[in-house]
Order: structure tokens, then sequence, then C-alpha cells
């Protein structure tokens, strides 16, 4: 069944692949995002593009719309601490407004991009969705504060809502990969250094308690973590609000990433123990029971050198500009 879908934040990273893959199942897709982190080119064919904030959702939702999937945020930890108000204006106001403009327009159904920071230093692993949720900055808290927002808006006004809570999200699909300004994420940093634009890779941390000392983390690939946006479409029912973490339930250390990247780009990546990143908890790794069962998930590119791959093949399409 064709279903007409409005995503906000569209012409990002994640957006731009669940674009991608809503408009090859068939739908009508509508991205609105404004620009300040997404590209242009990341708007997936097919899609109608609109270029405005999520607090200007009003002007584009009507009822003709069957679902949103709000993806616009930003998204940078380090940023977060340096500049919370931010963080609560796009991230949390800017929700509310989303939130008012589908009231408004009887639009009943959304698949919000949520998070793993909002769990904070995990007390036991694998993360389920009932443990506590502690976030450790204000990316973190700001998800929390819009999962909270929506339990209130499926309970009040009959909105049937699906956060999905990403682990790490890494790979690329197509034209669509990771790539931040500044950059901090381990793939594409580590990717950095087999392209020569880095000399060498930090590993933040050595003496955590794990098996090699490195922080361990869940990789999932960007097109699995897309496949379970489609399947959430049709998994909540009117005045619910269903809570999936999304990752492989299985971790990769710093170490092994980097091993990974050596083994296929063929680059002896030189890497330099540094001191610990504030606010890095030592294992994030997901229990992906609840995705399997309530929205019949399976992630099928759980091999971290097929993740690597694909966010190589990615980098490589970069221009020298587009660093
Ligand atoms: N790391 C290094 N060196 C680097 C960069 C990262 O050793 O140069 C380490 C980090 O310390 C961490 C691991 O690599 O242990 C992964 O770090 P990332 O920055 O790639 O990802 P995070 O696990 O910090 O963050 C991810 C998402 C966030 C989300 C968080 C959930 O990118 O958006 O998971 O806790 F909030």
């Amino acid at each position: 069944n064709t279903k007409k879908l409005l995503v906000t934040g569209g012409a990002g990273y994640v957006g731009g692949v669940v674009a991608a893959h809503l408009l090859a199942a068939g739908h009508r897709v509508t991205v609105l995002d404004d620009l300040s982190t997404g590209v242009r080119e990341g708007v997936p064919e097919g899609a109608e593009f609109v270029e405005a904030r999520v607090q200007d959702a009003a002007k584009v939702l009507d009822s003709s719309y069957d679902a949103v999937l709000h993806f616009a945020a930003s998204s940078q930890v380090a940023e977060s601490v340096a500049a919370p108000e931010k963080y609560w204006r796009n991230n949390v106001a800017g929700t509310m407004e989303l939130l008012a403009a589908m009231r408004e327009a009887a639009v009943r159904t959304l698949v919000f991009s949520s998070t793993a920071a909002v769990y904070g230093e995990p007390v036991t692993v694998p993360i389920t969705e009932s443990a506590a949720t502690a976030p450790t900055n204000p990316y973190g808290a700001s998800k929390l504060a819009v999962d909270h927002m929506i339990t209130g808006e499926c309970a009040a006004h009959g909105l049937a809502a699906v956060s999905l809570r990403y682990f790490n999200v890494a790979g690329a699909f197509g034209r669509h990969g990771e790539r931040h300004d500044p950059e901090s994420h381990l793939i594409p940093l580590v990717l950095q250094v087999a392209q020569g634009r880095r000399s060498e890779v930090a590993i933040f941390g050595d003496d955590y308690p794990t098996p090699d000392g490195t922080c361990v983390r869940d990789y999932i690939h960007v097109a699995d973590l897309a496949e379970a946006h489609l399947l959430a479409l049709d998994a909540a029912g009117s005045g619910e609000h269903l809570v999936c973490n999304l990752g492989n339930g299985s971790g990769f250390s710093v170490r092994e990433v980097i091993d990974t990247v050596r083994e296929v780009t063929g680059h002896p990546i030189p890497a330099a123990v540094r001191p610990r990143r504030a606010g890095d908890p030592a294992v994030l790794v997901a229990s992906a029971e609840q995705a399997r069962t309530r929205l019949g998930w399976q992630p099928r590119r759980t091999d971290l050198a097929e993740i690597v791959r694909d966010a190589w093949m990615f980098t490589q399409s970069l221009g020298e500009g587009d660093a």
C-alpha cells in the first residue's frame, strides 16, 4: 500500500538513506530540510523537496499525509555540551512544533529518530528498552525529552509512534554516506587516514574494562537501519508509543575497527593512544530483541568488514574539495 510521507531531515545521512528506501518501496516522499547540515544532493531522486525548518512543517503538512518520519535534529555530542541551548531549540522545541502541526493536520503516525545516548552509562549490557535512561550530555537529554513528549502525545491524542534508538550507525548506501564537519566519528576518521587526509587516528583510552582496553560499540549498517523504519510505519497502534533499540547486538572495540579498516583498505593506519574522551561509556551494545519481535526486523549486514567496505567506497567517492 502506497503511502504519502513527510521525511524531516531527509537531506542528511540517515534521513536520506531512509527516504531512498521509502521511494524504492513505492511510497511518495516529501523531504523537509533546512540544509543546515544536510546537503541538497542528499535528497534522493524522486522525492519532493521543501527547504524549510522543522518548525515550519505546518506549511507542508495536510491531511493527505499518512505519516511523518522525523530525522531533522542537531546530533553532535560535543557541540551539545558547548551549546546546549541549540539542542533544546532544534530538537525539543522543533519537535513540539512538528507534533502540533501533525495534530492540526490529523496526521497520526510518527517514526522518530532517537538514540542510544538516552541511556548514558549502561548498568547492564546488552541494553534493553527498559534500561534506566540517564543521558550524560545535552544531545541525549534532548532526544529523551522528545521521547517523553511523544509518549504524552500518544496517550492524550491518539498518536501512533515508534521511537527507534540507534546505536552506532555506520556504512553507506550509494551516494549517501556519513560526513560531519568537524568529523568526530570513528569509522569516517579512520578512513580519512586511509585516504591520506589525516596522518593518524587517536585511540581515546586503552584502559577500559574491555577485552583489549578500548571502548566497545554496536555498529549497525545504515541500510539495515533504514529497513527498520519501513517496518516501523505499521508497527504501532493508535495511542501506542513503541520504543525499539536498533543495533546488531554485538560489539566491536576501537582496535577491532582500526584493524578492520587496515584489512579493507590495505593501509597501515598509524594509531596513537590518547587520554579518554569525556563521557564515553566503556561498552554500548543493544539488545535487538524488541525490534525483532515487534518490527519483525533482522539486520542483514552484520559483518564489520562489509560495513567498513561500504563506508570506504563512499569516502573514496568524495572529491578533494568535499572534505
Ligand atoms: N573514538 C576514538 N578515536 C576517535 C573517535 C572516536 O577512539 O578519533 C572512539 C570513541 O572514544 C568511542 C568509539 O570510538 O569509544 C566510537 O566513537 P564515535 O564518536 O564514533 O561514536 P559514539 O559511540 O561516541 O557515539 C555514537 C553516536 C552518537 C550517539 C552515541 C550513543 O555517534 O550520536 O553513539 O551513545 F549519541
